[in-house]
């Protein structure tokens, strides 16, 4: 632990109570003026400590940046961030640096997080908004026994361990849209990113990344987002404490990952059934170089989309852009 974590825990052991200098640079071995720039660097990264001349520093607030450490106090889990928590100010992309460092080894549930990314990607090559301690960038290493076409599952996986951690954590009533956004009142709120390595016909790992709007005010995202886009802060008129939730998010996916690892994808695939409002509706698929427009029958166990196209036809969409219709804009069902 490094002389600025030492002091750190130390005054949060004290958490409300005045800690002298003297005493802090005796427990440390280190001089006075040492104490005092580490508590300097420490109000710095956003942590709220009071100085006195002569009563010494008052721990008030942890920093609501995604350090290591802070995420580490209070997370529930066994495996997920427990080993490595790897932490950017800024990065190109958290799932890019999970995919190298998977390449060399790193083991399953190895957290990378990030305060901003330069080069945040969405599906399909597109940006992701990364503004800086405004939404949550994590990626999870994991590296499940399972053949590449099961990968897919995982990204509806991580979807509802999104989804249930907005319901339980907020007010907000989230709703998946297949496969894998995030939604509250028809704006996107947050999405997931699943980008597989395969070795022969297994997988060697799998990076999962999510991107959630917590406090960005609606104002600031981009123009061509505004419509689209939404934030916690924005839903809720209030700012939100971003280290709860992505505490809470890693905890219930594990959950769920451990129970698709014991009991299979069904119980999944029913819980995202349960936050979906898709079966039933009738979409729009953009694919890239077509578009169909039906009716949803199902999600299957493969997390494909099963669409019975307004000429009849049943047709399994593997991946595609959705947009729910309202139903006077679907024409009348074909007779089955
Ligand atoms: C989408 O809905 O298109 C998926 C968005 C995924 C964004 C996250 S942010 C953390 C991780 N790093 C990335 O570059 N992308 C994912």
């Amino acid at each position: 632990m490094s002389s600025k974590d030492q002091l750190l825990a130390y005054l949060k052991e004290e958490k409300g109570k005045w800690v002298s200098g003297e005493s802090l640079s005796r427990k440390m071995s280190v001089t006075r003026s040492a104490v005092w720039k580490h508590i300097l660097r420490l109000k710095k990264e956003g942590y709220v400590i009071e100085s006195s001349r002569r009563r010494g520093y008052l721990f008030r607030q942890a920093s609501d940046q995604l350090f290591a450490g802070e995420i580490r106090e209070g997370l529930k889990t066994l495996v997920f961030g427990k080993r490595d928590i790897v932490y950017f100010q800024e990065t190109d992309s958290t799932n890019l640096r999970a995919k190298h460092i998977a390449e060399n080894g790193a083991p399953e549930g190895t957290v990378v997080i990030a305060e901003s990314q330069t080069g945040g990607r969405g599906r399909r090559g597109r940006p992701w908004f990364s503004p800086a301690g405004e939404g949550i960038y994590v990626s999870v290493i994991l590296r499940p026994s399972i053949s590449p076409d099961e990968a897919p599952r995982l990204t509806l996986l991580a979807a509802v361990a999104a989804a249930e951690t907005l319901l339980h954590q907020t007010q907000l009533r989230p709703r998946i849209k297949w496969p894998n956004d995030i939604m509250v009142d028809g704006k996107k709120l947050g999405g997931i990113l699943t980008q597989v390595s395969t070795e022969m016909d297994a997988v060697d790992y799998i990076v999962v990344g999510l991107g959630l709007n917590v406090n960005t005010p609606r104002r600031n995202f981009p123009a061509d987002l505004r419509e689209r886009a939404t934030s916690i802060r924005a839903e809720m008129n209030r700012p939100f404490a971003r280290i709860d939730l992505l505490r809470r998010y890693l905890e219930r996916f594990e959950d769920l990952y451990g129970m698709f690892n014991r009991s299979g994808f069904q119980p999944v695939l029913d819980r995202w059934k349960e936050l979906s409002d898709i079966i039933g509706r009738g979409i729009r698929v953009d694919l890239p170089n077509r578009c169909y427009t039906g009716k949803v029958l199902d999600v299957d166990h493969d997390g494909v989309l099963i669409l019975r196209g307004e000429d009849g036809i049943l047709r399994r969409i593997v991946s595609g852009d959705v947009t729910l219709l309202d139903d006077q804009k679907m024409k009348k069902e074909p007779p089955s």
